[in-house]
């Protein structure tokens, strides 16, 4: 199969090996072995998934875009073959940056950075600091990209206003009879609804710059050097566009520094690990210093309480309209997803974060 895919690409020589790769839950990932008379070269081949992403043309020329601007910054600083350290992609022998199969499916290449490595979780400091070091150089690369340049994919994403009065709504039609099991969860959100607007405020002042951002920013989507675990990039690209920083920097956090995981079992468990937070802050200034502005920059340790509370509250409003967005393992996960990220955010005040 993959190989009648392949035969579409610009790509010299014949395939030897195609098989799944990585831990990614979005897109299918396969790892390709092509042999020329060069030798066997590596390419990572995906195919997009289309129930996330209903655009997939607009996300690929986003990720185009992207990769391309980052690739052309990459050489005027003197790195000559940036697809070794920044996800490039290969076109199709038509020109294209992705082919579109039979059954409708879209699927792209990029050349394989054989330096990297990928982790699920935080393995130390050091890694927690290359961290966020990768996410400050990616916004710093696409600093100087208009994000007028790229189309909006996910309209809504991460306005936590949105999610909010989302949550209001599920309470209000209450489809499944829900809302008197999660009387305490509600007056939790109650005392704190204005970091709805904490954030989105500002960008409606024009106090904080709409830039291009990730969106994604997980652990296992930062790749880190095989041998000394310095940064080398994100990959991910496909949620990439038009946003504020502080909605990755938060998430980053959130997610990289809740050492119990998103589905804690026991809540009392549940912790925030303040020391993480300051190593990727610091690797992330390091690099994304150079560019934020200093409102931006106050602004930070706030974006990490706004995106845990958004987080509670869309398993929350999922919960009660009937789980139909987040998938569930048994009845009453995103309840207990929920009742996670509201510890986790009173840890985060706790420690004055
Ligand atoms: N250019 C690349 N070079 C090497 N590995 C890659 C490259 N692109 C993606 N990967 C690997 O494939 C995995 C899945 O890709 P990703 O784009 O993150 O898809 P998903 O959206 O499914 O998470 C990544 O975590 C990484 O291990
Ligand atoms: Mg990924």
């Amino acid at each position: 199969m993959q190989e009648r895919i392949i035969r579409h690409f610009s790509l010299p020589g014949t395939l030897q090996r195609a098989e799944r790769f990585g831990s990614g839950l979005i897109n299918e990932t396969y790892l390709c072995e092509i042999a020329s008379d060069a030798g066997v070269r590596k390419y990572i081949l995906q195919r997009i998934n289309q129930h996330v992403f209903l655009h997939p043309k607009q996300v690929m020329a986003n990720v185009e875009t992207v990769t391309t601007h980052v690739q052309e910054r990459l050489r005027r600083a003197g790195i000559p073959d940036p697809e070794n350290t920044t996800p490039a992609l290969l076109r199709t022998r038509d020109g294209k940056t992705y082919l579109v199969d039979g059954k409708g499916d879209y699927w792209r290449m990029f050349h394989f950075i054989e330096s990297g490595e990928v982790f699920d979780t935080v393995q130390g400091e050091q890694h927690a600091f290359e961290i966020g070091r990768a996410l400050g150089s990616f916004q710093e690369l696409l600093s100087d990209l208009h994000p007028d340049q790229l189309h909006d994919t996910l309209p809504g994403f991460h306005y936590t206003g949105r999610y909010l009065d989302e949550f209001d709504q599920a309470l209000r039609t209450d489809p499944k009879n829900r809302s008197r099991e999660i009387m305490a969860e509600r007056e939790f959100v109650y005392r704190r609804r204005s970091l709805a607007t904490a954030l989105t405020d500002h960008i409606a002042t024009g106090e904080i710059p709409l830039r291009v951002v990730h969106n994604d920013p997980k652990v296992n989507n930062v790749m880190v050097h095989k041998g000394t675990g310095k940064a080398i990039c994100m990959v991910d690209l496909d949620t990439v566009k038009p946003g504020i920083v502080h909605f990755d920097f938060g998430d980053c956090v959130r997610s990289a520094a809740n050492p119990e995981g998103e589905d804690a079992p026991d809540l009392d468990a549940v912790r925030f690990d303040a020391g993480l937070y300051e190593t990727i802050k610091a690797g992330y200034l390091e690099t994304a210093g150079s560019f934020l502005t200093k409102r931006e920059i106050e602004l930070l340790p706030l974006s990490i309480q706004v995106i845990t509370f958004e987080l509670g509250i869309r398993f929350l409003a999922d919960y009660l309209r009937g789980d139909t967005y987040f998938r569930i393992r048994y009845p009453g996960h995103n309840l207990h997803r929920a009742r996670v990220q509201f510890k986790l955010l009173e840890r985060m005040e706790e420690s004055k974060k």
